[in-house]
């Protein structure tokens, strides 16, 4: 049986973080997967959720099943977190998923379950797991150029030529804040007329919002996806606590599903439930208590929205630094979050691996929170150096 499975290469992204482990070199750089580091080079568990955790280490009384929902009241807060004023929206439904890998399959698989041939639209580049994903769901994919990496800017006229093509009910996948892989966001201004294009052509939002807070903070980071959710008569969004909570290997997600009407709605959510009980039946736990916990308890939410902060002006001082370095790294500054994407080919990515022990994705996307204090001016050098 087994013998006619196909050879698969490993995860790029993933591979990498072996990859860089095995380099013993002390000077080594990690900027590959992306996982927030601090100015010493260290990826601590954030002080709220090390709190959190000895309260319910303390008080958690059982770990009898929840269901195939998770934690409503995690569920709650996150809906509060992602949609703010909107969260009132009873149209928007949701329930927790094994991180955001979890949300965007479960997204998947509904759209599959519901029928009726939809297409979902997808600018590239994008996360090299977006497509495995929602493949595997069996949608059919259309691509479209959003980013120019020679001129580091959207190719915004030819998204929306891109769009023109779509039919009502065809799904449109954006990256929520702090675009994976390259840092350019659309502006609110382009949010504007792409939910207003969206909303006029019966089109269907797919947000991925994988990092909200580490852009330009928790509320602006939303801004966009929930002008396209209130437009559309119809959405979906992939909320991931990996990053914001730092609590990546916990796989901390939830999917909202908003649907034409109440009832719709409700239809919806049945069909996530028996759709997450052939998948993971149940998500895990603990990430999820851990950041309703956090959020429902006011001196730790505070000191966990300080973390954030933390976190997104690190980031931003560390992008202002590179850019200052190099008149042709100035762009970088003017991108979000974690990643950037540099103008090397995969050749010149292998030997900055080979001579300098900098780890980046083959793309030339590279990780701005994985760089410490003591190496962001050796990375640029060796960076510029090659350009
Ligand atoms: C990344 O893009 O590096 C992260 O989202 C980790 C992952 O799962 O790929």
């Amino acid at each position: 049986l087994f013998d006619r499975l196909k050879p698969q290469a490993p995860d790029a992204l993933l591979a990498l973080i072996a990859l860089a482990n095995a380099d013993k070199r002390p000077t080594k750089i990690d900027v590959g997967v992306g996982v927030y580091r601090d100015a010493a080079g260290g990826t601590p568990i954030l002080r709220a959720v090390k709190k959190a955790e000895l309260i319910l280490l303390d008080t958690q009384e059982t770990k009898a099943y929840l269901g195939a929902e998770g934690d409503v009241r995690f569920v709650q807060l996150m809906k509060e977190l992602a949609f703010g004023p909107g969260a009132s929206d009873s149209r928007i439904v949701g329930v927790q998923t094994p991180g955001g890998c979890g949300a965007l399959r479960l997204g998947a698989e509904l759209i599959r379950q519901a029928g009726g041939g939809a297409r979902i639209f997808i600018g590239q580049p994008t996360w090299p797991n977006h497509a495995p994903l929602i493949g595997c769901a069996g949608l059919p994919m259309v691509d479209y150029k959003y980013y120019d990496r020679d001129s580091h800017t959207i190719c915004f006229p030819q998204m929306m030529e891109a769009l023109e093509e779509a039919r009502p009910g065809d799904l449109v996948l954006l990256h929520g804040c702090c675009h994976n892989p390259t840092g350019a966001d659309l502006s609110l201004e382009q949010w504007d007329i792409v939910s207003a294009f969206m909303a006029r052509r019966g089109l269907v939002p797919f947000i991925d919002l994988a990092y909200q807070g580490l852009g330009n903070g928790l509320e602006a980071d939303a801004a966009g996806m929930r002008m396209a959710v209130e437009r559309c008569e119809q959405a979906l969004v992939a909320h991931s606590c990996d990053k914001n909570f730092g609590v990546y290997r916990d796989r901390t997600g939830s999917l909202f599903v908003k649907g034409a009407n109440d009832e719709t709605a409700q239809l919806i959510y049945r069909n996530l439930l028996s759709l997450a009980r052939t998948m993971w039946s149940m998500p895990p736990d603990h990430g999820a208590a851990v950041a309703r916990i956090i959020l429902d308890t006011p001196e730790l939410r505070a000191d966990w929205e300080a973390e954030v902060k933390e976190m997104c002006i690190r980031i931003r001082s560390l992008r202002a630094r590179l850019a200052a370095s190099d008149p042709r790294l100035a762009y970088i500054d003017e991108q979000n979050g974690m990643f950037s994407m540099l103008p090397l080919s995969p050749e010149q990515v292998k030997a900055l691996q080979a001579e300098e022990g900098i780890y980046m994705a083959g793309s030339g996307r590279f990780n701005v929170a994985g760089l410490s204090d003591d190496n962001v001016d050796r990375f640029a050098k060796a960076v510029a150096a090659r350009l």
